[in-house]
Order: structure tokens, then C-alpha cells, then sequence
């Protein structure tokens, strides 16, 4: 078995399919090849499954794409300087991207998945590009595949490629697939044109999971109403369709709390002091917010919140500085444009209205923060600001709370939006946000700044617990166990 899941057999030949690749190697004249790794939980926390394996990983090859590069072969072995596994590049076209990735993806099923869908540009040429790059991607799945193998497909942007695939695959090969948005209520979903065959391509999947059981429910409900042929067990979490099963599951994904942990604790003396005067951060208590520049996230509503919790306690002006880490997301897009403006010109504003020569009220970073600044960021900020309008999970949450400190007395409060599935884990003992109440969202600023230490310490005890029982390996360990499962029936109908 994995040492560190336990789980035994799965990690064996494993195959991950995801739009967004873990590293992206950029080429320039001057620096040569340069490799980064993209923001977000996905990529970060499944690179570090992929590293205990000596799998393959399929993913769209966004980096520099110029054949004379030598990194821009079809597979590469990473991480760079330890490789440990396979990393194939589906390459796309510029109208791929853009109708593909920009267009059905992300102007289509992610507005529709965070209940947006008012946002939602439906569009027959998005949905076409989508299906053609599903069918490009089970291509080369099944180049990849061997007997043995497990498939485990991520996210929204690959629904339909588990039934493509499902044909060509041996005898026996379970497929995976883990969605990493919610998922929305029946009458949202009913809004998509497609919606049907969105439903047909992830049901060839043996397990599918989801963060939270509110989503598996909502998928279920959908199943029910648009696939009249389907036979929905809601106590079981299972679906019959085609003379296939499967298992629709929640497994909340978590982070490797240890090893934020122990990045955190070790951030080197005098990190804070110089961190605070480089990027001008004044007074006694520091709240931090950490996002991609994404209207789900719910930045131009934090700050209104933020606005009114100095207008109303003066005493805390000069006091309380909040820093906002954005990062840029998806910037082709013109409502991820209109965001961006709305968010800088939101800091201004707010900036303008109570800012002093001494004093920024919000500081704002777009730079590229490492994972040792970021998480001794996280440790030595008083609060952090976790108020997403809708989303999936929101790792940042589980991030905050384990780098906090040990020590008594130095805790910090995490304000969570009830909008987020990681309110499912962490709602009992965080301060519980409903964004778009400004006026009860500046209470809870209120509440989080004068709340007492052993409050404190006796919330965040707790978070912490929860956040390192539920870690990155639990969420392995317990899709791993559903696969294992299904190994044998591979979901056909009655092998349970
Ligand atoms: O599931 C959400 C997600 O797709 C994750 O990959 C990640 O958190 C983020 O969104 C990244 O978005 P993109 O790949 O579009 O940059």
C-alpha cells in the first residue's frame, strides 16, 4: 500500500487528465527556459500525488509552444530536477483556446456551475470547440493507457471525454472523474443547452466526486430530471444509465497540511519586519485575502465590507491593514477585465476615502508571492478574509489555518464565506460570512479584531485538527478507496 494513503494497488499506472498542465515551460532569448508552476489547488495539490507515482499526466501543453525548444516536446518527465513522472502535452490551437478554454469553459460552464448563469455566454461554436477537445484529449488517453491503469479525469473542462473514452479502454480500467467547482440546483443547470449531454459524458465514469455531498445531491437531482433513461439512487449515490454505474461521491479535498506547516514555521526571523516595510504595512492587526482575480471570489464585496467597518470604527483606522493578494486569471475574457478594474479601482476608492501619509488601508499585490512568503504571509496575519461569492472549496481557508502558529496567544481568526464547501469542514469554528452583507460582514471584521486569545486559540485548535485529519492524503486516500471499490466490477450493472 501508499504510505501515505494507504491505499493499495491505485497509485500504480495512474493516469490524471486535467486542462491546466503543473508546469509551464516559457522560453525567452535572454533566460532560456524557465519553468513555472500555475496558480491554484488543483495543479499544486495533484503534483503532489503524481510525485509518489511513476504516472503519466495529460494536460494542455500551455507553455511555449515553438517546435525548436526542446521543452516543447509532446512529453516531457517532471517535476524539473526530480522527475518522477510523465508529463504529456495536448497542444491546441488558438481557437481552441479561446473556444474551448475561454469560451464553453469558462464563459459557459463556470458561471452556470457557481449559479451565475446570467453571466453565461452560450455560444454553438463554444460548445463544438468543447466537444472536439474532449474527444482530441480521450484520444490521447487511450494512447497512454495500459492494462492496470486508472483514469481520473479533472474538472469542468473535461466532461465528456470519460464516455469517449470509455470504448477504448482494456477490460477493467476504472475511470475517475473529480469536479472541482459546485455543482448547481436542477433549475440552474436547466439553462445550459447542452446540459444533457454534459450529464451522458461524465455518466461513463465509474466513481465522480465532489467536494461536498450539497453538490452530489444537485448532480443527482439533474440526473433525474433530464435523463428520463436513468435510474437514480439517492441513498446510494448511484446512478444506472446505459447499463453502466456510477458512484457519485463527496471527497473534500484538503492540503498537505504538514508540509505548509512546517514551510510556515520556518520562514526565516526578521521575514515579517522586512516583508511589512517593503510592501508598507502598518499598525497592530493585519487581515489578508488570497485569490485569483475571479468575480466568484467576492473581492469587490470584501472591500465594501472593509469600507464600512472603518467608516463605522474610526479607532481602527491607522490599526487594521488589510493585504489583498490577487492574481490574474483568465484575462481574455472581458468579465475577468471589467473585475480586475472594479477591484483596482475599489482599492483606490478605499484608499482615498481613509488613507494618511502613514497609512494604506489596503495594500495591494499583484506579484508573485513563493510559497515561503505566502504562508508566512498567512502565519502572521491576524485574520484572513475567505469570502468567495460562490465557490467549489476554496483552499485558501484550509492554507490560512495551517500555517497558523502553535503557540498560545497567537492565533488568527479565519472569516469564511457560507458560500464556500469548505464551510462543510470549517463553518463551526470560523467566523461565518455572508458576502454580500456588507453590514454583517463588517460586524464580523468587528467580532474577528477584538476577539479574546483563548477564543482564538480554542477555534483555531480545532480548524487545525480538522485541517490536518482531512489533508491532502485523506482526499487521495478516499477516492482511491472508491476506485479500489470498483476495480473488479468496473461499474458494470450489479457487481455492486
Ligand atoms: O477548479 C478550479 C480551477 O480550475 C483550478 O484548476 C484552479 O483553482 C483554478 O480554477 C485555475 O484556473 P485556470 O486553470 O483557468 O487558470
Amino acid at each position: 500500500p501508499d504510505a501515505e494513503t494507504g491505499v493499495a494497488g491505485a497509485l500504480d499506472d495512474l493516469v490524471v487528465v486535467s486542462n491546466r498542465e503543473p508546469y509551464q515551460h516559457r522560453y525567452t532569448e535572454e533566460a532560456g527556459v524557465v519553468v513555472d508552476t500555475p496558480v491554484g489547488g488543483l495543479t499544486g495539490g495533484l503534483d503532489r500525488v503524481m510525485r509518489r507515482t511513476d504516472g503519466t499526466w495529460i494536460a494542455w501543453g500551455d507553455s511555449d509552444a515553438d517546435p525548436s525548444v526542446v521543452n516543447a516536446a509532446d512529453c516531457v518527465r517532471v517535476p524539473p530536477g526530480d522527475p518522477s513522472y510523465t508529463l504529456r502535452r495536448v497542444w491546441l490551437g488558438e481557437d481552441a483556446v479561446r473556444e474551448y478554454y475561454y469560451g464553453f469553459s469558462n464563459q459557459v460552464l463556470w458561471p452556470l456551475c457557481h449559479g451565475l448563469h446570467g453571466k453565461a455566454e452560450f455560444d454553438r461554436a463554444f460548445w463544438e470547440r468543447y466537444r472536439d477537445v474532449n474527444a482530441h484529449f480521450a484520444e490521447t488517453v487511450a494512447e497512454h493507457v495500459e492494462p492496470g491503469s486508472t483514469v481520473w479525469f479533472q474538472d469542468y473542462h473535461l466532461a465528456l471525454a470519460p464516455r469517449m473514452v470509455r470504448q477504448s479502454l482494456p477490460a477493467g480500467t476504472p475511470l475517475v472523474q473529480f469536479w472541482h467547482i459546485p455543482w448547481p440546483e436542477a433549475d440552474t443547470f436547466r439553462a445550459c443547452p447542452e446540459g444533457e449531454a454534459l450529464l451522458d459524458g461524465l455518466l461513463g465514469t465509474d466513481v465522480l466526486g465532489f467536494h461536498v455531498p450539497e453538490y452530489c445531491r444537485n448532480f443527482l437531482d439533474c440526473v433525474a430530471r433530464e435523463l428520463p433513461g436513468a435510474t437514480v439512487d439517492r441513498d446510494a449515490g448511484e446512478v444506472v444509465y446505459d447499463g453502466h454505474r456510477t458512484r457519485v461521491r463527496a471527497f473534500p479535498m484538503g492540503v498537505d497540511a504538514e508540509r505548509i506547516g512546517d514551510v510556515s514555521a520556518n520562514t526565516p526571523d526578521g521575514f515579517w519586519e522586512s516583508f511589512r516595510r517593503e510592501h508598507g504595512v502598518v499598525g497592530s492587526t493585519v487581515a489578508v485575502g488570497v485569490d485569483r482575480l475571479d468575480y466568484t471570489k467576492g473581492i469587490p464585496e470584501r472591500l465594501d465590507a472593509l469600507e464600512r467597518f472603518w467608516e463605522r470604527n474610526p479607532e481602527w483606522r491607522g490599526e487594521l491593514t488589510y493585504v489583498q493578494k490577487a492574481t490574474e486569471s483568465r484575462s481574455a475574457i472581458p468579465a475577468y477585465q471589467r473585475l480586475g478594474t472594479e477591484v483596482r479601482d475599489g482599492v483606490e476608492r478605499v484608499n482615498d476615502r481613509f488613507g494618511t501619509d502613514e497609512w494604506t488601508p489596503v495594500v495591494y499585490l499583484e506579484e508573485h508571492l513563493s510559497d515561503a512568503d505566502l504562508y508566512g504571509l498567512y502565519r502572521h496575519s491576524d485574520l484572513a478574509l475567505v469570502t468567495p461569492v460562490r465557490d467549489g472549496m476554496n483552499l485558501v481557508a484550509k492554507e490560512y489555518v495551517a500555517a497558523q502558529p502553535t503557540t498560545p496567544g497567537e492565533a488568527g481568526v479565519l472569516l469564511l464565506s457560507a458560500l464556500a464547501g469548505a464551510d462543510d469542514d470549517l463553518g463551526d469554528d470560523a467566523l461565518t460570512v455572508h458576502p454580500s452583507d456588507t453590514d454583517g460582514f463588517a460586524d464580523a471584521i468587528g467580532e474577528a479584531v477584538s476577539m479574546p486569545d483563548h477564543d482564538r486559540d480554542r477555534r483555531m485548535c480545532r480548524l487545525r485538527s480538522t485541517v490536518r485529519t482531512n489533508d491532502l492524503d485523506a482526499w487521495m486516500g478516499d477516492v482511491f478507496a472508491a476506485v479500489e471499490g470498483v476495480r473488479d466490477g468496473v461499474g458494470s450493472v450489479g457487481t455492486g
